[in-house]
């Protein structure tokens, strides 16, 4: 058992495009995975998000139904394309009031809102203006980050830029397994998108402080450890560059003003173009970083990626329903190395969780004691790293309720709660109940 401190936040986190559905509602304006899912054989099933769990309809039940957790935090993202139809111009005031009523009603439970402003639904406008491979669009994710906090920068006081880069460039513009679905093949594009995030990230930040005075802003990054699979020299140099393309790419730059020299030698023909002041400007103080951490990987030498030399190992463990090993132990890792190498002034973990094949049972409930299993296992890793001195000051479990999970659709579940997608009736896992039992006592 562990024991967190008085005060800790428990929270859980959803997306704007997995949850809200509406997609034609009051204004809003085509998202790029609207037109991802409307392509034959991107995502399983033809699944969309077009009703998703109705949470733009139901979101008044939903803050009663966190409330039954206990939870004092609740992570979610805005649709720009709710905000600003085509990505910039005039708001469209009917959205901006949907998610305003939505703060309004969670402060109203004595829920914190952690808004998260960019979590992969980019308007569909701006992508085809070529998204984010375009550097100008740095300016209008700030502009979009200045409409959004001047609505809501009264009432909300934790933001979050963007969720996991890392997922929405490599996915969506060099492997075409994510929105836009660009499959160039090319890391060049990868780390172009990156740059631009980055910089809209950088130029954003201090309009939020503007807007949403005395408020703490962050990034959520996924950050996953990676073990070499032996204690073998090119195993180690192995991981090292798995670590540099899907980590350190990521922190560096936030915290020590730089891309890693030892990946900018590697990716030499692929470099994108940096501006004199660019790392300046991205390397702006943050409150606090989010860490999105789900697994680890293991990596030897080997050809599968020969840019890297790496070749992934499947390790002997256990799975979620999604091949995720389950290995806490790597939380425990990355909040401690983050920690020393890094030292942010705060650390929430802003998504953890998983997925198994949940089934509804005749006594209308959901045993997913696995689920339950997996959470105390990583609260408990959370509290060792807090105990031996890492800033975590709260706890963020994806999810909140059974969503649309991008290209795996809804057959992938990781909620609290079970949805029916038939009924839209949402039914409080064991696994929910564990939580709010955590949430309650702060004893895991
Ligand atoms: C993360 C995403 C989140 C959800 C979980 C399972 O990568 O941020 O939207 O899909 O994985």
């Amino acid at each position: 058992m562990a024991t967190f401190p008085q005060g800790f936040t428990w929270g859980t986190a959803t997306a704007s495009y997995q949850v809200e559905g509406a997609v034609n509602e009051d204004g809003r304006g085509i998202s790029i995975w609207d037109t991802f899912t409307a392509t034959p054989g991107k995502v399983r099933n033809g699944n969309t998000g077009e009703i998703a769990c109705d949470h733009y309809h139901r979101w008044r039940d939903d803050i009663a139904l966190m409330q039954r957790l206990n939870i004092s935090a609740y992570r979610f993202s805005i649709a720009w394309s709710r905000i600003l139809p085509t990505g910039r111009g005039d708001a469209n005031q009917k959205g901006i009031d949907f998610y305003s009523r939505l703060v309004d009603g969670l402060l109203a439970a004595g829920i914190t809102p952690f808004v998260t402003l960019y979590h992969w639904d980019l308007p569909q406008a701006l992508e085809d203006e070529d998204g984010w491979l375009r550097r100008g669009i740095a300016s209008d994710f700030t502009a979009y980050a200045d409409t959004v906090s001047r609505a809501l920068g009264d009432r909300v006081k934790h933001w979050i830029t963007f969720n996991e880069p890392w997922v929405f460039t490599w996915l969506g513009y060099a492997k075409g397994e994510h929105a836009p679905g660009r499959q160039s093949n090319n890391p060049g594009s990868a780390l172009a998108a990156t740059h631009h995030a980055y910089l809209a990230h950088g130029m954003s930040v201090p309009v939020l402080r503007q807007n949403s005075p005395d408020a703490k802003v962050g990034i959520a990054l996924n950050l996953v450890p990676t073990d070499p699979a032996s204690p073998k020299s090119d195993d180690a140099e192995a991981a090292a560059h798995f670590d540099g393309y899907f980590n350190r790419w990521y922190l560096d730059p936030l915290f020590r003003g730089h891309y890693p020299a030892d990946m900018i030698e590697l990716y030499e023909p692929y470099m994108p173009e940096i501006r004199p002041g660019d790392m300046q400007q991205i390397q702006v103080p943050l409150d606090f970083l989010g860490i999105n951490y789900y697994t680890r990987e293991v990596v030897a030498k080997g050809t599968q990626n020969p840019i890297l030399g790496t070749e992934k190992v499947v390790p002997d463990g256990d799975y979620t329903s999604m091949d995720s090993e389950i290995y806490p132990e790597g939380l425990y890792n990355t909040l401690k190395r983050v920690h020393s190498e890094y030292n942010p002034k705060a650390i929430y973990i802003t998504e953890n969780g998983a997925s198994f094949d949940d089934e509804l049972t005749e006594d209308g409930r959901v045993h997913d004691d696995q689920r339950a299993a997996y959470l105390k296992a990583h609260f408990e890793a959370a509290a060792r790293a807090l105990e031996e001195g890492v800033p975590l000051k709260g706890y963020f479990v994806w999810s909140m309720m059974d969503n649309f999970e991008w290209a795996f659709g809804y057959g992938i579940r990781f909620g609290l709660y079970y949805v029916d997608y038939t009924t839209q009736r949402r039914i409080l896992k064991d696994s929910g109940h564990y939580l709010a039992g955590v949430a309650k006592t702060n004893q895991t």
